[in-house]
């Protein structure tokens, strides 16, 4: 069955065509960077307009390139929590509009279980049950996924999300939005032993997670009040690249010491790794190292990422979701409101 995914929980206005859950026959993310960057981050009422003025033609687009027309549409699937209330509203009113209008089905689907998902898709799949890491803009949350649909979290962030302390570290760096990729891009010239930053919760059985000392301790550098720099200016602190490698290799010390202890305690070899920041290459690298030098249930672990153009925003992984949650029978009423929390 082909499903048309609709996303527009935050600052993309995405449409795909996936059949079957798996099978992406088209994936067109609209970015609204451009739009964004003057005021250094998201601006909820443009982002709302911004939907609003290109969500039929990223639709259009989606149904074209995967040469199918909504004739061949088996239901629709639009995001409907957690994100920006107008932002949600937008893709969610398209998708009932759609499904009234044509008589399809229709799924509410949870972005950041599309998230986890969205491992899923990927060409060597992790098999159930897998442990996932959902690290993005507004989450870091570490699931134990049953199913597509049967997830629990066993631990998350205690104040920040990994990729929102990427955007705020990359403001102290004088980078515009979107930060966290340039500060990732920034870091990959840098030393990443130059200075050692802060890695919370790393021997606390609990899985959880704080990014905002690291993000402190960044400012602080940067002032020269940490001691690293003598009380020097700024500037002579340290070269900007190096302050971005260890803030990254802080971040990402901490995402995967907590992920690989989530799946020892869990006692499953397979984990997943989603959401923006895994389009991180040093966090890609971290995790394939490191959990190769795990044993959990005898194994060394096996790291699974969705392919690079499902970590971001995206609106196949919410067609991939939307799938099973049809297949199961839950169906939405056009009554189902859009939740920003
Ligand atoms: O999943 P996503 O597209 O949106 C949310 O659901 O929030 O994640 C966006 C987040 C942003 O905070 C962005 O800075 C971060 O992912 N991000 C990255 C990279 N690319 C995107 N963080 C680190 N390195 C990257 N290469
Ligand atoms: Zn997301």
């Amino acid at each position: 069955m082909l499903i048309l995914g609709i996303e527009t929980s935050c600052d993309e206005t995405a449409a795909a065509v996936v059949e079957d859950g798996g099978r992406v026959l088209s994936n067109v993310v609209r970015s609204q960077i451009d739009l964004h960057e003057p005021f250094g981050g998201v601006v909820p009422e443009i982002a709302c307009r911004a939907h609003v003025d290109v969500i039929t033609a990223v639709i259009d687009r989606a149904l074209t390139e995967a040469g199918v027309s909504l004739a061949e549409i088996g239901g629709v699937a639009a995001t409907a929590r957690p994100g920006l209330i107008g932002a949600l509203l937008v893709g969610l009113t398209a998708g009932k509009a759609i499904a009234l209008a044509r008589g399809l089905p229709l799924a509410g689907v949870d972005h950041v279980q599309a998230h986890v998902y969205s491992a899923r898709m990927a060409p060597d799949p992790p098999a159930y049950p897998y442990v996932c890491l959902v690290a993005s803009g507004g989450h870091t949350v570490v699931f134990r996924a049953e199913s597509p649909l049967a997830t629990a979290a066993l631990g998350a962030t205690t104040d920040d999300a990994a990729g929102e302390a990427f955007d705020k570290a990359a403001v102290l760096l004088g980078l515009s939005y979107p930060g966290g990729p340039r500060l990732a891009a920034l870091a990959a010239t840098g030393n990443r032993t130059a200075i050692r930053f802060p890695r919370a919760f790393l021997t606390d059985p609990r899985i959880r997670f704080s990014f905002s000392g690291v993000k402190t301790a960044v400012l602080y550098h940067l002032r020269g009040q940490d001691g690293a720099g003598g009380g020097a200016a700024p500037a002579a602190a340290a070269r900007r690249e190096d302050v971005a490698a260890s803030f990254q290799e802080a971040v990402v010390d901490a995402l995967v010491v907590k992920t690989l202890q989530a799946a020892a305690q869990q006692g499953i070899p397979r984990v997943a790794v989603t959401g923006g920041v895994s389009a991180s290459l040093r966090l890609r690298e971290r995790f394939e190292e490191e959990a190769r030098r795990a044993r959990v249930a005898g194994q060394a672990v096996r790291v699974h990422f969705p392919p690079r153009a499902l970590t971001t925003d995206n609106g196949a992984m919410i067609a991939g979701l939307g799938y099973h949650l049809l297949a199961a029978g839950q169906t939405a009423p056009l009554s189902l409101p859009a939740v920003p929390s």
